[in-house]
């Protein structure tokens, strides 16, 4: 590692940058297909409530550890624990969260893609009006159509990767700052107009009634472990992003202040989100255990049915292939700026090189809704293991490796000065992220594996 890459490492243009690029990575996917559509099959109230209290209770004292161990090490993940470990007197051992992240990265761009993938094909859809005024059963057709024609998926899927690579080829600046500023405000806007819409409809009582009174009756061990790990999914935590991002973070900012900024953006948008879909699919007598399509089948049918409907829909779905986009980038930044600080690896060339291998992965995930339907291991197919372990399995994990580290083994004046906080403030901190959230995690880990019965 020499001086000189290190010089290099390169730095936001200022607060407001910090945030609008963690927002960006953070709002995606998660948040406008993942959140709907596993509420649904977990049964909706009880789920978010669970999620929500894992959000606040063992996410949040995790997120501002990792950025917080990101500004202090200024360096990518792995390289970046090292010297972190270094100074704190401990064993590289844990480098093993860098490394960690990386792969993690690296097996969820695997199977985001080929999602961002589906968004982009839905621009296109309705661009040629395939929405508008169609009934449910045409809509139905439209996405099976798409997740069973393997040609096209795969066409999609290459898109959103030459896409991702071409922003990550080109920088921090230059690239990941710009795709959010615009994004999200709009995002929201859209939101909120497909949210007043459906105040009016039949469907919306029922659908409030779903979201937020719970019944525990259905939760299960897996409830817990689904929301724990969409808790980490959703604010791209655990695996190296939000500390490459913090990395990038000039001094002098608050990190705890930036940190709850993203925090509500990123709920408040997965609730609003929800808040559109399922109106959308009580007014229409449908279930909400539709699985992974569920945004797709319910989205073109309300927006079909809307005066404007054609305009907002080729809007909505581009701002959702967008969303995407600034998350999948973050995916890949923790491997790409190792293989720059380690190796002198120009951007361009590890972009590439990253994204191929994705790619490869990626194909087998597209093909599982197809032609590798069969190729199965405990029920679930390529894409549905490669969604379940990171999610639920290996980001919790790093995010626990993450506190720990943060709580007990950087020196306390350390963390207390890069957080910026004192007294209270500092051990509430302090208590949550050295064993409140470690704990959690621990717990919902061994519920999952059956040992609460
Ligand atoms: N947070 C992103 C989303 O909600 C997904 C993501 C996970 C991005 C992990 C980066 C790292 O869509
Ligand atoms: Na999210």
């Amino acid at each position: 590692m020499s001086a000189q890459h290190l010089e290099n490492h390169p730095e936001w243009s200022g607060r407001l940058a910090f945030i609008l690029a963690s927002a960006g990575s953070a709002v995606g996917l998660g948040n406008i297909w993942k959140f709907p559509y596993i509420m649904g099959d977990n049964g909706g109230g009880a789920f978010v409530m669970i999620y929500l209290a894992c959000l606040l209770i063992v996410a949040t004292p995790i997120l501002i550890s990792e950025v917080m161990l990101g500004r202090r090490a200024r360096s990518n993940p792995i390289i970046g624990m090292g010297k972190l470990a270094d100074q704190a007197g401990v064993s590289r051992g844990w480098q093993v969260i860098g490394w960690m992240g990386v792969l993690t990265g690296f097996l969820i761009l695997s199977f985001y893609s080929v999602v961002m993938g589906w968004a982009l094909s839905y621009v296109e859809k309705a661009a040629n009006g395939a929405f508008v005024g169609a009934s449910p059963d045409t809509i139905k057709g439209l996405f099976d159509g798409l997740v069973g024609n393997p040609g096209s998926l795969l066409f999609w899927h290459t898109v959103a990767m030459v896409m991702t690579v071409a922003v990550v080829a080109r920088g921090v600046r230059g690239g990941l700052e710009l795709a959010t500023r615009i994004m999200m405000p709009l995002l929201i806007v859209i939101l909120v107009l497909l949210f007043g819409y459906n105040i009016g409809t039949p469907g919306f009582a029922p659908a409030m009634e779903f979201m937020f009174a719970p019944d525990f009756s259905r939760v299960t061990a897996e409830t817990f472990l689904v929301a724990l790990g969409h808790a980490f999914f959703t604010l791209s935590l655990g695996m190296g992003a939000i500390m490459v991002y913090g990395s990038y973070m000039p001094r002098g900012t608050s990190i705890v202040r930036a940190g709850i900024w993203i925090i509500v953006l990123d709920t408040g948008i997965a609730l609003l989100a929800g808040m559109v879909i399922f109106p959308i699919v009580f007014s229409n007598g449908m279930s909400p255990e539709q699985g992974a399509g569920l945004i797709f089948q319910t989205l073109p049918l309300a927006l079909g049915q809307m005066e404007w409907g054609y305009w907002l829909a080729i809007v909505l779905f581009v701002l959702v292939s967008i969303a995407a986009w600034t998350s999948a980038i973050s995916l890949v930044e923790p491997a790409v700026s190792y293989l720059w600080e380690r190796f002198g690896i120009r951007r361009l060339h590890s972009a590439i090189a990253v994204g191929l291998s994705t790619w490869s992965l990626g194909v087998l995930a597209a093909l599982s809704f197809n032609l590798l339907g069969d190729l199965t291991l405990f029920g679930k197919n390529v894409f549905g293991l490669l969604e379940f372990t990171t999610a639920n399995i290996l980001l919790p994990a790093g995010g626990m490796l993450i506190a720990l580290f943060a709580a007990w083994r950087m020196p306390r004046a350390d963390s207390a000065e890069e957080l910026g906080l004192t007294g209270w403030r500092y051990r509430l901190w302090w208590w949550l992220a050295a064993i409140v959230a470690p704990l959690g995690v621990a717990l919902v880990f061994l519920n999952g594996l059956g040992v609460f019965g």
